[in-house]
């Protein structure tokens, strides 16, 4: 078997607040292979954020401490290189587009020299090279008049062809990773479509593999192979997208089905959106993180932390006592008579 893209093994990532230690990310595991399209899904505070810049090597210290964990990048150990080789890693093989293009963009730069800095700095190209490659990656991204948009600033475009040039950006070097954050959270929804499509197109053509991190279970589904679903730190739950969608194993997971936007009225009153909060990842709950807001939960999810295991279908993996046990299939299916069934104690 060839080698993984990207190993993530045990990542913690700590933040040192005066409130206390923040576990951002807390023991996750995984891996990518070449040409994957993963979605990171999970709520506001989840980590999916700390995720993806512990990958990039943007973590800062002192506050921010990538603790324990390896990221092995094709072979290579991340967390071993310095900030020379990391700069080389970050934007030319694995490149991330931010939720807001306007902080990743330089307001005083025009889009033209932005995009030929990057491309400069990762490729050994002469100026009128790089020129070249800009204007073909601003028509990539089906952006008119390419050469005369090059010479406008950032302010003159709008927000989803900022969007598009971030995209064009991250995709100038032919990283073999782009890591998409909440990329599309701050537009209307028909050009989030658009440019969802336009990035899964353009990363198709090239090979290359994409994290797509959002809140939103309904904007994965058209768009990624495989889900892992965050919770307060770690992966709660990791499938393909119709062990997600038709078979979720974890009450998170289910409830988060139920908050997803492209629901009828029908199914939405099947589901249910989870109650509560998420924990305080300073003041984590002893036992499964989900218990406090849980309906399945009993003695044991008070005690011990679950980890990931296979349930469910083959591959699918979910860290929760009750999995298997609970037929949340069948809430979802609509099923009236199969009742939640928990083997110890009642509810809480
Ligand atoms: N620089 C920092 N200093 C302190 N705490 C931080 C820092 N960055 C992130 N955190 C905390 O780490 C946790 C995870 O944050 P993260 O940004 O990864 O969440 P997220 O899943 O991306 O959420 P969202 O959907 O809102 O973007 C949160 O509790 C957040 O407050
Ligand atoms: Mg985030």
């Amino acid at each position: 078997m060839s080698e993984p893209l990207l190993v993530v093994d045990d990542l913690r990532t700590y933040f040192s607040t005066e409130e206390g230690i923040v576990r951002a990310v807390d023991g996750i595991s995984f891996t990518m292979e070449a040409g994957q399209r993963l979605g990171v899904v999970g709520e506001s505070g989840s980590g999916k954020s700390v995720t993806a810049l512990s990958v990039m090597g943007l973590i800062e210290p002192p506050a921010g401490e990538i603790v324990t964990g390896r990221l092995l990048f094709k072979g290579q150990n991340l967390l071993e290189l310095d900030e020379d080789q990391m700069q080389e890693v970050r934007g030319g093989q694995i490149a991330m587009i931010f939720q807001d293009p306007m902080t990743a963009l330089n307001p005083v730069y025009t889009i033209g020299d932005q995009l030929m800095e990057t491309i400069l700095l990762h490729q050994d190209v002469s100026r009128s090279e790089a020129r070249e490659i800009a204007i073909q990656a601003i028509e990539d991204v089906q952006i008119p008049n390419a050469s005369q948009r090059m010479m406008d600033y950032p302010h003159q475009y709008s927000g989803g062809m900022r969007q598009r040039i971030m995209i064009a950006m991250g995709l100038s070097c032919n990283p073999d990773l782009l890591i998409a954050d909440e990329p599309t959270t701050a537009l209307d929804v028909t050009t989030q479509a658009q440019i969802m499509d336009l990035m899964l197109q353009l990363a198709e053509d090239r090979g290359t593999a994409v994290m797509l991190i959002t809140h939103d279970l309904g904007v994965v589904a058209g768009f990624c192979d495989d889900v892992h679903v965050m919770y307060a730190g770690g992966i709660v739950e990791s499938g393909s997208i119709d062990d997600i969608y038709y078979n979720p194993q974890h009450p998170y997971t289910w409830g988060l089905l139920g908050s997803m936007t492209r629901l009828d009225d029908a199914q939405r009153q099947r589901l249910h959106s989870v109650r509560g909060a998420p924990p305080s990842v300073i003041d984590l709950p002893k036992g499964c993180r989900f218990r406090p807001r849980c309906d399945f939960a009993t003695e044991i999810c008070g005690e011990v932390l679950p980890a990931l295991r296979d349930v469910g279908n083959p591959g699918q993996r979910a860290a929760c006592h009750h999995a298997e046990e609970l037929d949340l299939k069948s809430m979802i299916a609509g099923d009236e008579t199969s009742e939640p069934v928990v083997s110890e104690g009642a509810s809480s």
